[in-house]
């Protein structure tokens, strides 16, 4: 299946032709961004209309938001001229959809408490359209307990999220969960939202895991593998476009979050199988992580130095919990459970024994074998993927293609078996 028609692409380019986006953009550094994200709709067909807050004035013009959008710029509440024109109500209502970019985390807070202090707020709680937010700030203001809370209670609410995403943020030296969401990344969420996808999975809790573990040796070192995280990825996303609730645990990743997904950052094997624990009950676990199977026994406090005669350090090593295996056996097993498994030989006869073993209904095996015609490093950190899905039912071979669309398929594959 081509995963761009997932999301009803169009062969024009126009995926968002005759849509209404009204665009609420918060008082954040990122605002700057919005201008292209304005020109991104546009030229897929979208009519935007933009409410700024008096934050959001401070960093960029209405100016060049009223050039870009070619619509007259809301600021004022109480403005009688646009009171009289469309008032607050109208413009909350006259929406197919509603984006908040950046979202601050005041504008968070006053979203979770019913807050209608400005123009904003007021509209966002008197609409009755769905709203997308693209929170942007500080890491230290995303992680604190107020805006988690305001989070849980938004995404509670039915309000749909894309990002933050980690990295650098415009502070120097700060670096962390915070950056806002690129507007490409915006817009691919934005097309998801407003396209008529038939939403299998919708009501339906899904937990993945994606990504390599990082297991400490010292304070500086670590064991990993070259797991990029961009199958499981690609999985999250394919599920959340069918509708599924996704908790998306990831190892140390360098790609972005996916949309409309909530992800949990961890770094070693036994956080990642805590994360997954703590997220049951689910009605399917998507296991895709390369888990380290091993680490070393207790981490060294301090670097591990070289010292002269003496050698390199004998690490002794130590089995790390199996996270698919414990899931399976579970008193609160999703009723699906995926395994992945990355082989070099016996591919499928590894994979059966897995199956039983690990009591998975099914097992996505990959050959990252020299020989298999993708080598290892090709699978684990490149773009394509060759599997076969091993089940009860026998063993359906897929033939090589992207990444996005192995994602595609296994997702429609689990809403099918979930919907039976
Ligand atoms: C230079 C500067 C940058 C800021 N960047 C952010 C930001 O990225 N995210 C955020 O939540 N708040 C940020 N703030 C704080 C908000 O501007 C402030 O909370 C404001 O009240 C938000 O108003 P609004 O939510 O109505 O737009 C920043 C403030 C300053 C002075």
């Amino acid at each position: 299946m081509d995963g761009t028609q997932l999301i009803g692409t169009k062969g024009d380019g126009m995926t968002l032709s005759e849509k209404r986006i009204l665009l609420i953009i918060g008082g954040g550094i990122a605002a700057y961004k919005c201008l292209d994200l304005i020109r991104r709709l546009r030229e897929r067909g979208a009519s935007v209309r933009c409410v700024m807050t008096e934050g959001a004035q401070q960093f960029i013009t209405p100016l060049a938001v009223g050039a870009l959008s070619a619509d007259h710029v809301f600021t004022e509440l109480f403005d009688r001229q646009d009171e009289h024109d469309v008032g607050h109500i109208r413009l909350s209502r006259e929406a197919d959809l509603i984006v908040v970019a950046p979202a601050t985390a005041n504008l968070m807070a006053k979203m979770a408490n019913g807050l209608a202090d400005d123009l904003a707020s007021t509209v966002l709680l008197a609409t009755n359209k769905r709203v997308l937010i693209a929170p942007a700030m500080n890491p230290r203001m995303w992680s604190h307990a107020a805006t988690q809370r305001n989070r849980a209670t938004l995404e509670r609410d039915g309000i749909a999220f894309i990002g933050p995403a980690r990295g650098e943020m415009a502070e120097s030296g700060e670096a962390g969960d915070g950056r806002m969401a690129e507007p490409l990344e915006i817009v691919t969420a934005i097309e998801q939202l407003l396209t008529d996808t038939p939403k299998p999975l919708a009501g339906k809790k899904i937990i993945v895991t994606s990504g390599p573990t990082h297991e400490p040796i010292d304070p500086v070192r670590y064991i990993a593998n070259r797991s990029s995280g961009k199958q499981g990825h690609a999985i999250a996303a394919a599920l959340a476009r069918l509708g599924a609730q996704v908790h998306l645990v990831s190892g140390p990743v360098t790609i972005p979050d996916p949309a409309g997904v909530h992800v949990e950052h961890v770094e070693t094997a036994r956080q990642m199988k805590a994360a997954v624990e703590a997220a049951l009950p689910a009605d399917a676990g998507v296991f895709v992580a390369a888990v380290a199977d091993w680490r070393t026994d207790g981490e060294s406090g301090q670097k591990i130095k070289k010292e002269e005669g003496k050698g390199p350090p004998a690490l002794q090593m130590v089995e790390n919990p199996d996270i698919l295996a414990t899931i399976g056996h579970h008193a609160q097993r999703p009723r699906l459970v995926v395994g992945f498994a990355a082989e070099t030989q016996n591919v499928v006869e590894n994979a059966r024994r897995k199956l039983a073993k690990k009591r998975a209904n099914l097992i996505v095996a990959n050959d990252v074998s020299h020989d298999s015609g993708i080598n290892a490093a090709g699978v684990m950190g490149g773009d394509r993927n060759v599997v076969r899905v091993v089940s009860a039912d026998g063993v359906d071979e897929w033939p090589e293609m992207s990444k996005d669309e192995v994602a595609a398929r296994l997702a429609d594959v689990i809403a099918t078996r979930l919907g039976n």
